[in-house]
């Protein structure tokens, strides 16, 4: 089969969080299984391009209906550890990739709609005629409705839409200049609340509605996610449209690509090991613990990694921060906010601690440093106030890293509580799930955890065990992703 995906991240080329890993993942091994794939991307002035191989001029002019006229691209081809990507750069004033930042632009939602746009010129003007289109997130959210509004018109009328939700929280909430942008010239008729119409702000457009409603499929990334966005509060207002597209929704469960985090063969670790010996995760603790200027001692180590976002549960990761030291075990946080209160917040934490040798704040991104953490740390702290999939649960269990998380969406499809989940057996369980988004939750949860590292370590071992032998490689989603696009593709 010959999939497109059309995305704002690919790691590790372009990568702010779970996006671009997944993107990267996913295409990886949908290659193996003998599928070609191709990528679309913007063109950011600030991705690694030391990650990109052999990039060169691939269509030269392209040019790109805008409002009343064309904006003139450049498309350039280069491959991202082996997979093919097409970056796409508009040679505009608005120099909308040269921003210095993914996102966080006023005008986010123009951009991603002119990407969007773009994307699909490039597919038609090089003749590629993908068998399906996958695309993610509110950035592309455009993408089906432009293929079934216009470009079906134009002879890719055969081309079908697989649409994945990463994060109903950010749906593309924008004014209708966007359709006027775009070419989508009735404007009466999408600004419906069938069709793109925002469902709570009456004078909005909602690019992630628009492609609900036009996508062949939609997906979002763990089955308990899209139960708790049709069903409770976390579509964040598209319960209602997921409810009436509900026959072709569901969740797939994300996975983690196992040759990048593969703590056997992990090119960032100075150590390696694997479930038969521990002794390099010992050695990367002690690494860690060199490089972040710890003290050694008999102690757990716990870590958290991630976006300092109130998705992530900031309160509590403050709080799990302040109780690991109270309890005698030592604390690492990897994570870059935003939002400006909180980055202030966990920068004037960090000066707090400074001088406390049982803790480290790194506030930044650091694909490096988050290897060794995660092959360096006993614990991984994940207590978010939602969580669509997340994947540091899953890389942690990889490496032996026991998790601590909130039983909130994909969280709780990957994580089995080591005393209490009565639908797995003692041998399948693998970490600590609280349930309750507050200080006494977390704590007894982290207790214990902390209790069975200092009082039984043999059986924390058996639990770290039991957490390598997951498989949350890309295998099984892969597997569910094909499937999908076998259907729609004959429908
Ligand atoms: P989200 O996509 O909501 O940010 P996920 O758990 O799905 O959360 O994925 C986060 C990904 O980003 C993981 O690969 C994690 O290791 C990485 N990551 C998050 N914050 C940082 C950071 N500050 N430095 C390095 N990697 C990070
Ligand atoms: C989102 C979600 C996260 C998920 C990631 C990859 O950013 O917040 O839970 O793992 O996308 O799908």
């Amino acid at each position: 089969m010959y999939i497109v995906q059309i995305a704002s991240e690919c790691a590790p080329v372009i990568k702010a969080g779970g996006l671009g890993d997944v993107v990267y993942g996913l295409s990886r091994e949908l290659e193996n299984r003998g599928n070609t794939v191709e990528l679309i991307l913007p063109k950011y002035d600030c991705m690694r391009y030391d990650h990109i191989w052999g990039l060169h001029d691939a269509y030269r002019d392209l040019w790109v209906p805008w409002y009343d006229g064309e904006v003139h691209c450049s498309v350039y081809c280069g491959w991202v550890h082996g997979r093919v990507c097409f970056f796409i750069e508009p040679h505009s004033q608005d120099n909308f990739f040269n921003r210095g930042c993914y996102y966080g632009c006023d005008d986010d939602t123009l951009r991603f709609a002119f990407f969007s746009k773009a994307a699909l010129e490039f597919l038609l003007k090089s003749n590629k005629r993908p068998d399906v289109i996958h695309c993610h997130d509110w950035q592309t959210g455009l993408v089906p409705v432009l293929l079934y509004e216009i470009y079906q018109y134009h002879g890719m009328s055969n081309q079908r839409v697989c649409y994945t939700i990463h994060n109903f929280k950010h749906q593309g909430i924008t004014g209708k200049e966007i359709l006027t942008a775009t070419g989508l010239h009735r404007s009466e008729y999408y600004f419906q609340y069938h069709v793109l119409r925002d469902n709570f702000n009456p004078f909005a457009l909602n690019l992630m509605k628009g492609a609900i409603v036009y996508a062949n499929y939609v997906t979002t990334v763990s089955p308990h996610h899209a139960w708790e966005a049709h069903h409770g509060t976390f579509g964040y207002g598209l319960g209602h449209t997921l409810h009436l597209h509900q026959s072709k929704f569901k969740g797939v469960l994300n996975g983690i690509d196992c040759d990048f985090w593969n703590p056997e063969v992990d090119r960032y670790t100075p150590h390696h090991f694997t479930a038969k010996d521990l002794e390099g995760k010992a050695k990367n603790k002690q690494a860690l613990r060199e490089r972040l200027l710890l003290r050694e001692g008999d102690k757990p180590l716990l870590a958290f990694i991630g976006r300092l976002d109130d998705q992530k549960g900031v309160h509590l990761v403050h709080h799990a921060i302040y109780h690991a030291l109270q309890r005698g075990a030592q604390f690492v946080l990897l994570g870059s906010a935003t939002e400006r209160s909180i980055n202030e917040h966990f920068w004037h934490e960090k000066q707090f601690l400074n001088d406390n040798p049982d803790v480290h704040l790194e506030i930044g991104f650091n694909e490096e440093l988050s290897h060794l953490i995660y092959a360096g740390a006993d614990m991984i702290v994940v207590p978010s106030n939602f969580e669509p999939c997340g994947l540091t649960q899953m890389i942690g269990l990889k490496y032996g890293t026991v998790p601590i998380v909130r039983g909130v969406g994909g969280l709780v499809n990957t994580v089995f509580d080591y005393d209490y989940d009565t639908d797995h057996l003692p041998e399948q369980r693998n970490g600590f799930v609280f349930y309750q988004s507050d200080y006494s939750a977390l704590e007894s949860a982290m207790n214990r955890a902390i209790d069975l590292w200092y009082n039984a370590p043999d059986a924390f071992q058996r639990l770290q065990l039991q957490g390598m032998d997951y498989d949350y490689s890309w295998h099984y989603p892969a597997k569910d992703y094909l499937e999908i696009y076998e259907m729609i593709r004959h429908k």
